[in-house]
């Protein structure tokens, strides 16, 4: 049976996270790391924030973002639960960080995938910042062009360092990139969401947390390079000073507003957009058809401990959903 998720920290304020309790190690084989680099961090200092495996529970990945990183618990469940949903194995209870692995047990019956983090079109979508549109093969490493380009926008929109302002920029060029050159590009429904929360995170969670005044959320370029490429906190990092999630949010979006949608499948630049599984235009729009459209389509016929889980999941996720959005609860498979 799932824990419940923890709820927030007690102390939430700044504290040094890169301690000799949680030694950075390199990569030892079998452990599994993924596109997400505050995980791959976590992962690779250890046990006591996220087991170095890259295989976790979600009650071990809300705590360790937390305590990491001082994610804001509402985000942090809100994350996590979705992740779960998605990528995870509800019956083990265990959700990997990247490739799918035996490491979360044996899979629940087709068409839900199991798939961890690596798996494209779930949770991983197209116009990562560091990483490729699965398109082009690989969806999940470092890669050192687009890295060179992150680069070169905090040069140009942020004197050399990555701010809510390049955000916007960077934002807005990664999805104009991938409508010009991959045919299959998707920001709709979950990835809209998430495209634009995850730029503000590189501003908002991976600046050292005692940074006052007009030095707050700039990342500098080695830092930058230490989360995204080598899975390390700078040396001496201390976790940003009060619980934080997707601040700026609405001014990345207000600045190059774009709508959910694909290309056609076939050919570049053929954008339409697409509104019919929500975005964060539209949350609730999003979360109904979260759980009635995508998670029903994962499990379309769940028993026994799977549809126990489920539930339990569902429940987790919609308690997670910004406060004071309102939306109304729904039950894919009636009320528990
Ligand atoms: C991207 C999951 C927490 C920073 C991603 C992606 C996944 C993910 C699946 C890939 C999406 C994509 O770009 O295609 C999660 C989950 C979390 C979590 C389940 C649990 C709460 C965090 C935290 C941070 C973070 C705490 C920062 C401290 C990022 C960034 C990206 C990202 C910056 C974008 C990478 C890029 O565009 O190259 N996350 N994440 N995430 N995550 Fe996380
Ligand atoms: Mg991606």
């Amino acid at each position: 049976v799932p824990a419940p998720p923890p709820g927030p920290l007690d102390f939430n304020g700044t504290k040094l996270v890169d301690d000799p309790e949680h030694p950075w190690m390199p990569l030892q084989p079998g452990d599994v790391r993924g596109p997400c680099p505050g995980l791959n961090t976590l992962a690779s200092h250890g046990v006591s924030y996220l087991p170095r495996n890259g295989v976790a529970t979600p009650v071990q990945m809300i705590q360790a973002v937390q305590e990491g990183f001082n994610m804001e618990n509402f985000l942090a469940r809100f994350t996590t639960y979705s992740a779960m949903l998605l990528d995870g194995n509800l019956v083990t209870d265990l959700l990997s960080i990247g490739a799918k692995t035996s490491l979360t047990g044996r899979d629940p019956p087709l068409p839900a995938l199991a798939g961890g983090m690596h798996n494209h079109g779930t949770f991983e979508g197209d116009a990562s910042l560091t990483r490729g549109d699965a398109f082009f093969g690989d969806n999940h490493s470092f890669n050192e062009t687009l890295f060179e380009q992150f680069k070169d926008f905090s040069n140009r929109f942020g004197n050399g360092f990555y701010n809510l302002t390049v955000a916007a920029e960077l934002r807005f060029h990664r999805i104009q990139q991938g409508i010009a050159t991959n045919p299959q590009f998707s920001i709709a429904g979950f990835r809209h969401l998430t495209a634009y929360a995850e730029v503000t995170f590189p501003a908002n969670l991976f600046v050292d947390g005692r940074r006052e005044g007009c030095m707050k959320g700039q990342l500098d370029m080695l830092s930058a390079e230490r989360f995204f490429r080598d899975m390390r906190f700078p040396p001496g990092f201390f976790r940003p000073a009060k619980p934080t999630a997707t601040e700026g949010i609405d001014a990345v979006l207000a600045a190059h507003p774009v709508q959910p949608g694909a290309n056609d499948g076939t050919s570049v630049d053929s954008f339409t957009v697409d509104e019919s599984l929500g975005s964060l235009l539209d949350y609730c729009g999003f979360y109904t058809q979260f759980v009635n459209t995508t998670i029903r389509g994962l499990y379309p016929n769940p028993t026994g401990v799977l549809r126990k889980n489920l539930d339990m999941n569902l429940q987790f996720f919609f308690d997670s959903l910004s406060p004071g959005s309102n939306c109304t609860q729904v039950f894919p498979y009636g009320q528990p």
